[in-house]
């Protein structure tokens, strides 16, 4: 249930907390596990006087970071980002996640891609073995948005461009997120790869090429 779900996030944002040490430079995703971790990692570093500093993925999760006090600096200012941590919407396998429900999947990827470490926060609903039916989020440029979602089609993806209420949702990039419902489909990453190439297409909510460590409250084995 919705509650038991809270619980664990709640614990493996701790978890995932603990990872944090003196002197680093994290990556923060976005989602309610990361409001989670945010909460932890600002109790440590009060109760530890650490010096730690972070880039937010979103306009979301840096409001809450703001809101603790944490250190914000901008991905463009380091060299370095020391781990990113992150949430997921569905983990296929060790090696590719489907990320982008909360609609900041282009800066999340951006982070993770330069960060040294990927840590991934997922409880148990984010596991699945079913991978041949499934919703992939794809953010789009809004010039010629119709044609955009017209050439996904024409690759087999059934589209519907995400709103908030009756409005057109609108990214921190200031662009559109359609959600691409696919069938019998195995390869995601062939998927990504025929998506990047459409006109107007920014980037997909399939994340691989990383190297992940998770954190999970599920007990399926891998
Ligand atoms: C945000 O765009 C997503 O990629 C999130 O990582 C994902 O939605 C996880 O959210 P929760 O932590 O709220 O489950």
């Amino acid at each position: 249930d919705k509650s038991k779900n809270l619980e664990d996030k709640k614990n493996i944002a701790k978890i995932g907390a603990a990872h944090v040490k003196d002197g680093m430079t994290i990556g923060l995703g976005s989602g309610t596990t990361m409001a989670y971790f945010v909460e932890a990692v600002a109790e440590r570093i009060k109760d530890e006087k650490l010096n730690v500093q972070f880039i937010p993925a979103s306009k979301f999760i840096e409001k809450i970071a703001y809101d603790y006090k944490l250190k914000l600096v901008s991905i463009d200012q380091i060299n370095e980002i020391d781990c990113a941590v992150d949430g997921a919407d569905r983990i296929i396998n060790k090696k590719i996640l489907i990320k982008g429900g909360g609609g900041s999947l282009f800066r999340e990827k951006k982070i993770l891609l330069n960060a040294k470490n990927c840590l991934i926060l997922a409880d148990e609903s984010k596991f699945t073995d079913i991978i041949d039916d499934f919703i992939v989020p794809v953010e789009i440029v809004p010039f010629g948005f119709t044609k955009t979602v017209r050439a996904i089609e024409e690759m087999g993806g059934y589209c519907f461009i995400r709103k908030n209420k009756e409005k057109i949702l609108v990214t921190d990039n200031q662009n559109y997120i359609v959600d691409v419902k696919f069938s019998n489909v195995n390869d995601l990453v062939r998927v990504h790869k025929k998506l990047k190439l459409i006109n107007g297409v920014v980037e997909t909510g399939i994340f691989y090429n990383l190297e992940f460590e998770f954190i999970t409250s599920s007990e399926k084995e891998w």
